[in-house]
């Protein structure tokens, strides 16, 4: 068994590869002047069983056609079973139609990573419990829920004090298993949107906030939301606001935005990798590559 890896997330592999006792698999990956991408399979994989992490790099569209060319390429060079690391699986927020005419662009995601002979998915922290049943090959759906427990834990001794919120009501079920596994209360914000330029309209808090109030999300794109609810929370009686998410997206410019936020800490997995231009001081970055060694070292 070998453990390829796109150009998206090398440090990640590298992590999962040393703890789960997984050679690294060799690729080429050339990019022609045109921008198109070539994938050539180095190793020999002839009936063996092989996994490909690839996650988000700066354009998701790039990170998603570099995945399909190397399942491709590995089926063609004779692996058995391919399965799929996706630590982040983009278009996740776009997995229904929300206004009449829009694409499902996960959906066609899905049905290319099948096509191309993808065996087998893990994923972390999905956006809905519903994505799921969208595949028809096998998935594992992992979460990063018990390592900010673990986190929190040692890090706010008095957990009195403590309150855990959710961002939005589609949080809820995320930040019910936390508050359970912490024995801390919880509140939620409930957050509008407008569909069309995504621009949060109004958050209305529901809850009891006490001194630390500890935001908790499935990622983090603009940091809007979670700017938006730290506000909120410190004009009802937060003294600090914490935000972990476990997928840092950070799409525009978070070091700018969070720096100057209110935020005081800002935790995210390294589902995505972070490059040196997206990093700031409030960053804290918890590794995942643990929960995706100990699952593939089930298999
Ligand atoms: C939304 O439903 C998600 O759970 C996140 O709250 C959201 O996608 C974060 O995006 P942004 O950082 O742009 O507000």
């Amino acid at each position: 068994m070998k453990l390829f890896f796109g150009s998206t997330n090398k440090s990640l592999a590298e992590k999962i590869s040393k703890e789960a006792s997984l050679p690294l698999g060799e690729l080429e990956i050339f990019k022609f002047p045109d921008g198109e991408t070539r994938v050539r399979v180095i190793d020999n994989v002839v009936d063996e069983d092989v996994w490909v992490l690839q996650s988000r790099g700066r354009n998701p569209d790039s990170s998603y056609m570099e995945l399909f060319f190397i399942v491709d390429a590995l089926k063609r060079s004779g692996a058995r079973f391919v399965g799929t690391i996706i630590p982040y699986l983009s278009y996740q927020r776009q997995d229904h139609v929300f206004r009449s005419g829009e694409a499902v662009s996960l959906e066609v995601i899905i049905k290319t990573l099948e096509r191309v002979g993808a065996d087998k998915i893990i994923t972390l922290d999905l956006h809905s419990i519903k994505i799921p049943e969208l595949f028809n090959i096998p998935m594992t759906h992992l979460s990063a829920i018990p390592l900010f427990a673990e986190v929190i834990k040692e890090k706010f001794k008095n957990l009195d004090r403590c309150v855990l919120v959710s961002p939005d009501m589609g949080g809820i079920r995320r930040i019910k298993i936390l508050a359970d596994e912490l024995g801390v209360s919880f509140a939620t914000i409930e957050k509008n949107r407008d569909l069309e330029t995504g621009e949060i309209e109004s958050a209305k808090l529901d809850g009891e906030i006490k001194e630390n109030a500890i935001i908790v999300d499935d990622m983090i794109s603009t940091g809007r939301t979670i700017g938006a609810a730290a506000e909120l929370l410190l004009k009802n009686g937060a003294k600090n606001v914490y935000a972990f998410a476990t997928h840092p997206v950070f799409s525009s410019d978070p070091p700018i935005f969070f720096e100057s936020s209110s935020v005081s800490e800002v935790f995210v997995t390294d589902s995505i990798n972070v490059p040196k231009d997206k990093q700031f001081a409030k960053l804290n970055i918890i590794s995942v590559a643990g929960l995706f060694s100990k699952e593939l070292s089930k298999k």
